[in-house]
């Protein structure tokens, strides 16, 4: 059977501004979704969710949850001539929590790619890949950024500019241990309303908000200077993260339950502690002190349960051939 791995992501630094025109700076997580495709002979294929408790026969009218997927099927058919209807099952299991804003749906459009690339036989081109997946996403979300599919491909670390000619897009890798907790706010988050209320602020305080994404834009910069020149002082991150969350807050889209999460973190030693993402719910993002990782996720946790200790993954997509499941 063939085992296809994507990472998940989290946005680092300026979500919101990137919107506008202004660099964000966005990590693949260890955190991933592992497609596994295997050779059934079968005369239906079959696609499994575990995570969306869904299944789909390729037979029958796929649902919405699944429609992402089948858009990367009809593109590799078309592309490569070859029939898909029948002979696999693919089982998609996920780390990443759906709909979190932690790129869940890209993970997995990458990973389903590259599981489909190599059991027709054909190198793993990633760029090829990333494109397959964007159309996935596009199906998934309207009109995305193409940020998740990015990292969920390459890994590492990425600068992501918006422009009209399409994004600019940087990567680094980060070689040193990059330590990064996760909490749960509990609370649910839509993407579109977030960026919705920001857009209407921005209308109507148009100077103010500009800088505001400006200086967020600087904050971006400055860190992916510092690590692409391989320095990484997790004290300068950690303060640019709380400058950064701090004028997110000023554009709305914290609340209550994000602050008090981010001030039982920063009160406990961490280094920096931000929203990641649209905001209004969804995760808060962490950069614990090298030596008080473990201590400060258990404090996290005893409060909030849903806490995950992760880091940068260096690796993107990885695809491999297994014996065993
Ligand atoms: O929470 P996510 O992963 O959907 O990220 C949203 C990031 C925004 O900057 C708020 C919107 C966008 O399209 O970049």
């Amino acid at each position: 059977m063939i085992v296809s791995e994507a990472p998940g992501k989290v946005i680092l630094f300026g979500e919101h501004s990137v919107v506008y025109g202004y660099p964000a700076l966005a990590a693949a997580i260890s955190l991933k979704t592992r497609a596994v495709l295997t050779e059934t002979g079968s005369r239906v294929s079959v696609v499994k969710s575990i995570p969306l408790s869904s299944t789909w026969q390729l037979d029958e009218e796929a649902s919405n949850d699944m429609k992402p997927i089948k858009r990367i099927i009809e593109l590799l058919s078309e592309e490569f001539d070859k029939n898909l209807k029948s002979g696999i099952e693919i089982t998609i299991e996920s780390e990443i929590k759906p709909g979190s804003g932690l790129g869940s749906s890209a993970s997995v459009a990458v990973a389903v790619t590259g599981a489909i690339i190599r059991y027709l036989g054909l190198d793993l081109d990633l760029d090829f890949v990333n494109k397959i997946a964007y159309e996935a996403e596009k199906i998934a979300h309207g009109t995305p950024s193409g940020i998740d599919n990015t990292i969920a491909t390459y890994g590492g670390l990425l600068k992501f500019i918006k422009k009209e000619s399409g994004p600019v897009v940087e990567k680094v890798s980060v070689d040193k241990n990059f330590p990064i907790l996760l909490v749960d706010t509990g609370l649910g988050r839509s993407t579109r309303v977030a960026v919705a209320n920001v857009r209407k602020l921005f209308e109507r305080y148009r100077e103010i908000t500009e800088h505001i994404f400006r200086t967020i834009g600087e904050i971006a910069e400055s860190v992916w200077r510092e690590i692409s020149s391989g320095r990484i002082d997790f004290k300068t991150i950690g303060d640019l993260m709380n400058i950064n969350h701090g004028l997110l807050n000023a554009i709305g889209v914290s609340n209550s339950k994000i602050e008090e999460i981010i001030n039982i973190a920063r009160k406990n030693g961490a280094l920096g502690a931000k929203i990641t993402g649209a905001g209004l719910g969804g995760y808060v993002v962490i950069l614990p002190p090298e030596d008080k990782i473990s201590t400060l996720y258990k404090i996290l946790k005893d409060k909030y349960k849903k806490v995950y200790l992760t880091s940068i993954a260096k690796t993107g997509l990885r695809v491999y051939e297994s014996t065993t499941s």
